[in-house]
């Protein structure tokens, strides 16, 4: 982002208007939050947490599963309620929902005054001032452009050229310094899974250069983050747009030689497009530590294949094997799917036995919920709720006992924690997590924020270990 265009008249004259930001969904959409604040703080409006006092409501949707519309929809009759006690607060839906209803949401919710899809970002300011003038809802959706500099300039960071000379960090939601921040390197998605939504709502795939990733990133270091994520929804076809396949491995060396930076982490790889030479950074870049996010969705052939993942289990253990002869003690997590349409006993069956091969560290575990306009959709072999409901509830208990007896063989060592809030329940106790990415909580009489320290973990449960400093 470029230096603040906030005028000194505006700035000193005009006090600041309030804006109530409210997220669902991935870390896209979180970083896409902050970047929509930046974006209204140059226009002098400053974070409210409550809507009460918000001059402007706005709402970052999610549309991956039905569950996460519905919360949306909820949500706006709630402020529709509030709207009418102060009419001359603004609604504004942002995000997946936004792009994928259009106008359609507007039908239904039509306290709605701006209405932006996640590749119309830019626009926010725009509408703000065309809604004002018109009073009616203004409307962006659809799909960014790639901007003509991105078509030339994928180099490493030896000839960055064009790069703001001052770049700021975006801001944060919580209003505080930040320990662990995101860095967009890439909007939308090529794979069209059979199930999901995103290359839909998002659209194909566009990466940014090295050069404004390593710039943004340069930024955030400097305001206080010690930990960057590098967000993608598919992280390793990084720069595949413009031609090139390894960039992706380019690009995590060049983030991790920023000096003051502690950790780099980054997600959602696609087992499909991970490369060897990927699995091997981990074993010569220790800032990656010792972690990585690899989806795998389910552990039957027949399901991948018509979830169209273009990799087989095997495939998928095959890629692990790589990170562990890189890494031996490497925890992996993964995102699952159960209940997808034609799913049999066995297909599940397929599915535990992978988690237990590969003993996750953690996993995040869906029921196939059908999306519009998505192929699986119209597969006419839907499981029924009930038996997609057992089929959670048993692949949840299998991971809990993993995740717990992992967890647990962790009592008695000594990690290194990277800390990154205070407990707001518990002052004086404060979150971080180890190179594994394993939560650990630890009591401390000096602020840990930001520090990475050495911890004895003395307890351990499924998601989280406690821990002294030592
Ligand atoms: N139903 C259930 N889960 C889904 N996901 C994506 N689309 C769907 C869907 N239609 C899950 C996948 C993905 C994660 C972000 O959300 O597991 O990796
Ligand atoms: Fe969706 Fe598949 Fe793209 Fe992930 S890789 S965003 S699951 S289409």
């Amino acid at each position: 982002m470029t230096v603040s265009e906030v005028t000194p008249q505006s700035a000193s004259v005009m006090p600041p208007k309030k804006v109530h930001i409210e997220t669902w969904g991935c870390q896209m959409n979180a970083a896409d939050s902050e970047r929509m604040l930046a974006i209204l703080a140059e226009k002098n409006y400053a974070l409210t947490h409550s809507p009460d006092d918000a001059d402007l409501v706005l709402l970052n949707t999610c549309h991956i599963r039905e569950k996460a519309k519905h919360k949306v929809l909820s949500r706006l009759g709630i402020l529709r309620e509030l709207k009418r006690d102060r009419p001359g607060m603004k609604i504004a839906v942002a995000g997946c929902v936004a792009q994928a209803e259009g106008r359609r949401l507007l039908k239904s919710a039509p306290q709605i005054d701006i209405l932006l899809g996640p590749g119309k970002i830019e626009e926010l300011p725009r509408l703000l001032e065309e809604h004002q003038v018109s009073g009616q809802s203004s409307i962006a959706t659809g799909f960014a452009r790639r901007h003509h500099h991105d078509d030339d300039q994928l180099e490493t960071g030896a000839s960055r050229v064009d790069v703001p000379v001052e770049v700021q960090a975006p801001p944060t939601l919580s209003g505080k310094k930040e320990v662990s921040r995101y860095v967009n390197i890439q909007q939308g998605c090529n794979n069209y899974c059979t199930f999901c939504v995103v290359p839909f709502t998002r659209g194909r795939e566009i990466s940014r250069t090295i050069s404004d990733i390593v710039s943004e990133s340069k930024a955030l270091l400097v305001s206080g983050a010690r930990e960057i994520t590098l967000l993608g929804q598919n992280v390793n076809s990084y720069g595949s747009d413009h031609g090139e396949t390894t960039r992706f491995v380019d690009l995590l060396r060049e983030v991790a030689s920023l000096p003051d930076l502690a950790r780099l982490r980054f997600t959602t790889s696609n087992p499909h497009d991970f490369t060897p030479a990927l699995a091997e950074l981990f074993a010569q870049e220790p800032k990656l530590g010792g972690y990585i996010h690899l989806p795998v969705q389910s552990g039957s052939d027949r399901i991948l294949q018509r979830m169209q993942r273009k990799v087989t289990a095997a495939e998928y253990l095959e890629r692990v094997s790589w990170l562990k002869a890189a890494r031996p003690d490497i925890a992996i997590s993964t995102d699952l799917i159960v209940g997808f349409p034609g799913e049999t006993e066995e297909d599940f069956a397929a599915t535990l036995d992978l988690v237990e091969k590969v003993r996750f560290s953690f996993s995040f575990t869906f029921k196939y919920s059908p999306r519009n306009n998505t192929p699986a959709a119209r597969y006419l072999d839907q499981v029924p709720e009930d038996v997609k409901e057992e089929r959670l509830a048993r692949l949840n208990s299998l991971q809990n006992r993993i995740s717990t007896e992992l967890n647990t063989a962790e009592i008695g060592a000594s990690r290194q924690v990277l800390f990154l809030y205070e407990s707001q329940k518990l002052p004086g106790f404060y979150y971080g997590r180890t190179d594994h990415f394993r939560l650990v909580r630890v009591a401390a009489e000096r602020c840990l924020t930001g520090e990475i320290a050495n911890v004895q973990i003395t307890d351990a449960n499924k998601t989280a270990l406690l821990g002294n400093l030592i």
